[in-house]
């Protein structure tokens, strides 16, 4: 009987270790998904929206649309407006007067994501 539980004890823990090692492995295969379904978007597309009505950046390799954040932004549109369209890396880097945006503002382009930038 001990033998018994001692056995069903020995299985029971077993089982939870492989699972809990299948879940660690899916993690980052998901989180890899997500990157992968992100949409490629070139040059060309890009310079389709190089207005206030829809402003596309490309920034670090990633495409962001921030039609939606500008009337948000501390500064009127028209200091954004000119980096619409095209790589904007340096617009965000030097804010057009040489000092980079916060962390903050960084992570705020997060929402903002929708696709990787093919040059
Ligand atoms: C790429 C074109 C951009 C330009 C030229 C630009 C320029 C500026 C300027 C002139 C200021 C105010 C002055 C200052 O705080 O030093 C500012 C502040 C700020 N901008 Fe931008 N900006 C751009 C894009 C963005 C984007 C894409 C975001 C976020 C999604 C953002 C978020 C902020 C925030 C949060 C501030 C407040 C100060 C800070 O946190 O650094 N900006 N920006």
């Amino acid at each position: 009987m001990i033998a018994r539980v001692t056995f069903a004890a020995f299985v029971a823990f077993w089982a939870s270790v492989a699972t809990l090692l299948a879940l660690s492995a899916l993690a980052p295969a998901s989180v890899a998904d997500e990157r992968h379904d992100l949409r490629e978007i070139d040059a060309e597309e890009l310079a389709e929206h190089a207005s206030l009505e829809s402003c596309w950046m490309a920034i670090e390799g990633k495409v962001y649309d921030f039609t939606d954040y500008i009337p948000e932004h501390p500064t009127p549109p028209s200091v954004m407006e000119p980096w619409c369209g095209r790589e904007a890396t340096e617009g965000m880097r030097t804010k057009g007067y040489g000092r980079d945006h916060s962390p903050a503002a960084w992570a705020m382009m997060e929402d903002y994501l929708i696709g990787v930038f093919v040059d």
